[in-house]
């Protein structure tokens, strides 16, 4: 059975569109049935739409807040009855409000380092930190995303970038986005075979 899956964007959405191109071309039985963005300006919400992907924003401020914003989001996702929710780049803590909703529904975040190392930091902040530190090797994470955690969860995937002599955080960004892509449909693939079995 093909997975359902909902994404939660918030900014340019190349992690969303690597799911819905591995989905195009049959490299992953899932479906993306539902996008959420928390901005009403995300690229992502043009990328879901392109692929025929119903999509919305719930910015707080046009919502009641964020607990009722990110209340709403959820039961968008309940209703499209998804199976497995993607955050790809979704910039905003997640509330009690969202989690008493979704119930027992999976949830996957990606983040752009090897975590536990430089969590907690924001995409750009994150290759700065890593090139300040001087270590030789950085990557991506996905991981489960639980109440409460920030960047923290069961890891299901990593995969492992070098730090090379001269990179600067913009290019150490484009290796490990380029990472991410792999990544994300890897940990998403994980899922549907997973589901396949039930
Ligand atoms: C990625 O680096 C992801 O790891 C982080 O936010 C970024 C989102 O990029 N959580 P995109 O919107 O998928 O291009």
């Amino acid at each position: 059975m093909t997975l359902r899956v909902g994404v939660c964007v918030s900014g340019r959405g190349t992690n969303l569109q690597a799911i819905l191109d591995a989905c195009r071309d049959g490299r992953l039985d899932a479906r993306i049935v539902y996008v959420a963005s928390s901005r009403k300006s995300a690229p992502a919400l043009e990328r879901a739409k392109a692929a025929g992907v119903p999509a919305e924003a719930f910015p707080p401020a046009a919502n009641g807040g964020r607990d009722a914003a990110q209340q709403l989001m959820a039961r968008r996702l309940v209703a499209a009855d998804v199976e497995l929710v993607v955050l790809a780049g979704y910039d905003r803590i997640l509330g009690d409000a969202f989690w008493d909703v979704l119930g027992d529904v999976p949830v996957i975040n990606i983040h752009p380092s090897l975590l536990p190392a430089f969590g907690g930091l924001n995409r750009l902040a994150v290759h700065e930190a890593v090139l300040a530190a001087g270590v030789a090797e950085t990557g991506c994470t996905v991981h489960r995303a639980h109440r409460g955690m920030l960047d923290a969860g069961e890891t299901i995937v990593q995969r492992r970038v070098a730090v090379l002599p001269g990179d600067d955080p913009e290019t150490l960004e484009a290796r490990v986005l380029g990472e991410e892509h792999v990544a994300i449909v890897e940990a998403v693939g994980l899922f549907a075979r997973s589901a396949a079995r039930v």
